[in-house]
C-alpha cells in the first residue's frame, strides 16, 4: 500500500532545482477533487488553484467577485486529492491591497483552513508590503507579474502588456523586488516573449509564463482552456489538447437519447 510518505514531494526548493538545471516547469490550474486527482497523478509540477475558478467554475466574467471563502472551498478539495504537486492558491481580489496586515490574516486562513503549500498575489511594488509581511509569516509566496487579470478594471483590456518601454522596465524592476523580496518563483502574463527571457535572466527565481514565450522557466495554463471545455477563450498562447466541450456533450446527448428510448438501463443494469 502506498501512502503520501512514499510519494516525492514537489516543494519550493525543487522549483529553484529545476530552474537551476534547466528542467522546465509544469503548471496547471485545477479546483475540486476529483481533477486534481488526474492532474497529481499526470505528475505535474505545480498545480494553481487560481481565482480563474470566478470565470470557469462560477461563471463570473471576471477574476473579482469570488471570495476568501470559495477560494479556500476550492483550495482544501484539491489539497484532498494531491499526494505530490506543490499548491498554490491565489489570494482573492481585496483580501491583500492596501493593508498588510489583512493581507497576513488572509493568507494564514488559506494556509490554515485549506492546508495548501503557498499563495500568489498579483502586483509589484504596490503590494510589496503585502507581500514582506505574508513572507515574514514563513508563508511562502509566488508573484504574479504582466497582465494581472484583477486589475482588469484598470487596464480596459486582456491585450499584452508591457510592450511600451517604461512598463517593461518597471516590470523588470517588480521582478527583481520580488525575488529579493523572497519570493519563491514568479507568474509572468502575456507579455512580449523577449521581455519575458530577459525577466527570466535576469532573476534566479522561476520564471512561469501563460502567453510569455518559450524562453521562461515553466509554462502554466487554465485547465479549462487547454482542455477545450471553455469554447469561446481561444488567444493565441492557448495550445487545445481537447475539444471536451463537443466530447462531453455528445455523452449526454447519447444519455438522453438512451432514456428516451428506453435502451438505458437494460436487463444487465438493474436489480
Ligand atoms: O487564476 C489563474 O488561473 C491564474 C493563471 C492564469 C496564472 O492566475
Amino acid at each position: 500500500m502506498s501512502t503520501h510518505k512514499d510519494v516525492k514531494r514537489v516543494t519550493t526548493h525543487t522549483l529553484l532545482e529545476m530552474k537551476e538545471s534547466g528542467e522546465k516547469i509544469s503548471m496547471l490550474t485545477a479546483y475540486d477533487y476529483s481533477m486534481a486527482t488526474i492532474v497529481d497523478q499526470a505528475g505535474m509540477d505545480v498545480i494553481l488553484v487560481g481565482d480563474s475558478a470566478s470565470n470557469v467554475m462560477a461563471g463570473h466574467e471576471t477574476t473579482l467577485p469570488i471570495t476568501l471563502d470559495q477560494m479556500i472551498y476550492h483550495a482544501a478539495s484539491v489539497i484532498r486529492a494531491v499526494k505530490r504537486s506543490l499548491v498554490v492558491v491565489d489570494l482573492p481580489f481585496g483580501t491583500y491591497q492596501g493593508d498588510s496586515k489583512e493581507a497576513l490574516r488572509s493568507a494564514i486562513r488559506i494556509m490554515k483552513e485549506s492546508e495548501a503549500h503557498a499563495v500568489k498575489l498579483e502586483g509589484g511594488r504596490e503590494v510589496i508590503e503585502s507581500i514582506n509581511r505574508i513572507l515574514s509569516a514563513g508563508i511562502p509566496v509566488m508573484g504574479h507579474l504582466g497582465l494581472t487579470p484583477q486589475s482588469i478594471y484598470k487596464f480596459g483590456t486582456y491585450t499584452v502588456r508591457a510592450k511600451e518601454e517604461d512598463e517593461a522596465k518597471r516590470l523588470i524592476e517588480d521582478a527583481k523586488l520580488l525575488e529579493e523580496a523572497g519570493c519563491f518563483a514568479l507568474v509572468v502574463e502575456k507579455v512580449p516573449a523577449k521581455l519575458a527571457k530577459k525577466v527570466a535572466e535576469s532573476i534566479s527565481i522561476p520564471v512561469i509564463g501563460i502567453g510569455a514565450g518559450g524562453d521562461v522557466d515553466g509554462q502554466v495554463l487554465v485547465m479549462h482552456d487547454m482542455l477545450g471545455i471553455n469554447k469561446e477563450f481561444s488567444p493565441r498562447f492557448l495550445r487545445r489538447y481537447h475539444n471536451l466541450f463537443d466530447e462531453i456533450k455528445g455523452s449526454f446527448e447519447h444519455y438522453i437519447k438512451d432514456v428516451k428510448s428506453r435502451d438505458f438501463p437494460n436487463e444487465s443494469e438493474q436489480y
